[in-house]
């Protein structure tokens, strides 16, 4: 394929932009990476390749969607940088095909005016932005939920897309809520360790002896577990308002 042809294949799909850096997407990647619903949640084990998908996708709509702002968010900015650093890499190893005006730590500005920020997750800082293209969260399940409620305003006039990704946490907060509700406001993608291609089984059998169950099945099989310092587990928690259950001393 001429570059010209390369360039209008990579501008039409993210996947091809993706295998142009050297990335072939795992199935689940490439329907993320093509998906254009407005709210994506990734329930994917660790080192699956969340951060590396939704970094394809700020440079994506970076490159080819001139005036388009990306903010990358997590529960600190180190973690944020973290998955911005992803997106300068993906962006450098592309050949930077859309010149930069600025390039640092924290922000991305091109020639073309979009830009990709990189922010902490406190609420204070982030209420500044609007008329966000696309909204990565990473570490989802840590991010407090006044932060995204602050954020989610700032996608309705641009009609931006949320892509939220994370491992569980514990069963509460807004990750957890928005993973188990019913309904079609979000699109879900769960990717367990079991069904990574790179991840070995003799390297999970170490990792689950050496975290134990609890930590085990939320960084590795995408379960939401009730939280370690929890005395009784939400399943039990629930069942003490059963209405099957008749009270002993009934008050009326
Ligand atoms: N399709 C792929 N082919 C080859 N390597 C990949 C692919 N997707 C991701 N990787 C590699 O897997 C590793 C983990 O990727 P990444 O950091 O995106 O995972 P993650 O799910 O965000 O992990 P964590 O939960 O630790 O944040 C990286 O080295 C990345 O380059
Ligand atoms: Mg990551």
């Amino acid at each position: 394929m001429n570059k010209l042809a390369a360039d209008l294949a990579a501008a039409l799909d993210p996947v091809q932009l993706a295998r142009r850096v050297g990335m072939e997407p795992d199935p689940w990647q490439v329907d993320v990476l093509r998906s254009d619903h407005p709210r994506l949640l990734l329930n994917c084990c660790r080192q699956s390749g969340k951060s590396t998908t939704a970094a394809v996708k700020a440079v994506h709509v970076a490159v080819y969607e001139p005036g388009s702002l990306t903010l990358c968010l997590s529960p600190s900015l180190r973690q944020s940088q973290e998955l911005f650093r992803k997106v300068l890499t993906t962006y450098r190893a592309l050949g930077r095909p859309v010149p930069a005006e600025s390039e640092n730590a924290l922000s991305l500005t091109l020639e073309n005016g979009s830009r990709v920020v990189s922010l902490p997750g406190t609420e204070q800082t982030i209420r500044a932005y609007s008329a966000v293209r696309l909204l990565l969260v990473d570490e989802a399940a840590r991010v407090p939920d006044e932060t995204v409620a602050a954020v989610r305003p700032m996608l309705a006039v641009s009609g931006g897309q949320l892509i939220a990704l994370s491992t569980p946490w514990g069963c509460r907060g807004w990750w957890y809520e928005a993973w188990e509700q019913t309904g079609s406001t979000y699109k879900r993608v769960r990717v367990p360790a079991s069904e990574c291609r790179r991840i070995s089984a003799a390297f999970l059998a170490e990792e689950r002896a050496a975290l134990g169950s609890w930590v085990y099945s939320q960084e590795y099989e995408c379960s939401f577990a009730a939280t370690s310092a929890q005395l009784f587990s939400e399943d039990t928690l629930r069942a003490m308002y059963s209405a099957a259950v008749r009270p002993l001393f009934p008050t009326t």
